[in-house]
């Protein structure tokens, strides 16, 4: 692989706190990404399911010019008119009906996990524990990362808030069992994404709900990842029929502006009285302008049926693959959040395909995650279909 300078100065500056690869970018276009030496990548991976309606859409790119010129900030003292159509928007689209702007996913499951404790302490006599499910991924400050049952990302960081028991996803025993006199509020994603791209069991989910429904727990879904169509609705919950007490995004609603949002039901959002939270910040002008242009593309050209379109069809072809490319052992996901298990590393399928201009993830060890813009061209879809292909192709001995 080419290598820039820019390479050489981003390892001498910036903290080794991620793994990255040797790309600096420069430029984009839709599922286009464009490195510092011109070389073309078709972006399979979106930012980690960011960019929903694809890099530098014109309209979003319009929309934060305007409001750039119009006004940013205002502190948390004020409103901005943005930031009101914003949060009425996702209240009709989800019917939450009350919103709390934030920067980012991990600042939403904060907001999250404080107003549970708030509901508990104030509504059911001082409750403040939160099941949440082994291998989720729920963010990286420290109440977040330890909302997030994975040791691997915790280990080096104890002490931990605690407050957090930890279930199996998937087995509703192990969450009955969890559940204490001291139980809140269960905090779970319906695609678990940094887990692998493992989807909930319709079954468990239902269950669990009921689990809910029957100790007083709030239902808590963390839809950071599978939020905003990418698995084939607007919110993953609405395949499961079950509309849950709280609910935060992020990703997919700044189209990389720095955003998260947590949503909650007019009488759970009533716990938080002024003082509670905020955020100086907390979204700003430009990042509800880039979202309501975002939500406003997905609405205009279907973006969620279209990922379950397309999804489908991805599904169905990588299904087919499995014939001569046996190395292929699942194929898994909702809508296009998709993942193929295979019974080789992923790590270097996923360079490989990045050294022929394909952008896709090594998930786990031997997982590939491809989530590409949910407006991804057929053209562009089919070309990084075949370089997906070709490669694996050629890591069969
Ligand atoms: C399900 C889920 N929750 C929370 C987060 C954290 O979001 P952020 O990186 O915006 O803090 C992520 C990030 O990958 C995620 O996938």
């Amino acid at each position: 692989m080419e290598m820039s300078p820019w390479v050489e100065r981003a390892n001498k500056v910036l903290m080794k706190n991620v793994g990255r690869l040797p790309v600096v970018f420069s430029r984009s276009a839709g599922a286009k990404l464009y490195d510092v030496n011109g070389k073309e990548y078709l972006d399979f991976l979106s930012g980690i399911a960011v960019h929903a309606v694809g890099h530098s859409h014109p309209v979003v790119v319009a929309a934060l010019n305007k409001q750039a010129e119009k006004i940013i900030h205002v502190s948390n003292f004020f409103c901005l008119e943005e930031q009101i159509l914003l949060a009425e928007k996702l209240a009709a689209l989800s019917g939450l009906e009350r919103v709390f702007f934030a920067n980012s996913g991990a600042e939403a499951n904060e907001a999250a996990i404080k107003l549970a404790r708030k509901y508990g302490k104030t509504r059911m006599g001082g409750k403040y524990e939160i099941i949440t499910a082994y291998h989720s991924f729920h963010g990286r400050t420290m109440g977040a990362l330890a909302a997030t049952g994975q040791p691997k990302y915790q280990e080096a960081f104890h002490p931990l808030p605690g407050g957090f028991r930890y279930a199996h996803f998937n087995d509703l025993a192990s969450w009955e069992a969890a559940i204490t006199p001291q139980t809140c509020a269960v905090l779970l994603e319906l695609v678990q994404g940094e887990g692998g791209v493992v989807p909930v069991e319709p079954a468990f989910f239902h269950g669990l709900a009921a689990l809910c429904e029957r100790y007083g727990l709030l239902l808590m879904i963390d839809e950071v990842q599978t939020g905003l169509g990418r698995t084939g609705k607007f919110f993953a919950w609405e395949h499961l029929g079950v509309k849950p007490d709280i609910m935060t995004l992020a990703k997919a609603l700044g189209g990389g502006v720095p955003i998260g949002a947590l949503l909650a039901k007019e009488d759970v959002a009533a716990a938080f009285e002024p003082g509670d939270h905020s955020s100086p910040v907390g979204g700003g002008g430009l990042a509800f302008a880039a979202a309501l242009a975002i939500l406003k593309i997905m609405e205009d050209e279907k973006l969620p049926e279209r990922a379950a379109r397309l999804g489908a069809e991805l599904k169905a072809e990588f299904r087919s693959w499995q014939q001569e490319l046996p190395i292929i052992q699942e194929v898994r996901g909702w809508g296009l959040l998709l993942a193929l298990e295979l019974a080789i590393p992923a790590q270097p399928v996923m360079r490989a395909c990045l050294e022929q201009g394909l952008i896709i993830n090594a998930v786990s060890p031997t997982a590939l995650r491809l989530v590409p813009p949910l407006n991804i061209d057929e053209d562009d879809l089919t070309r990084g279909l075949a370089i997906l292909k070709r490669v694996l192709a050629a890591n069969i001995k």
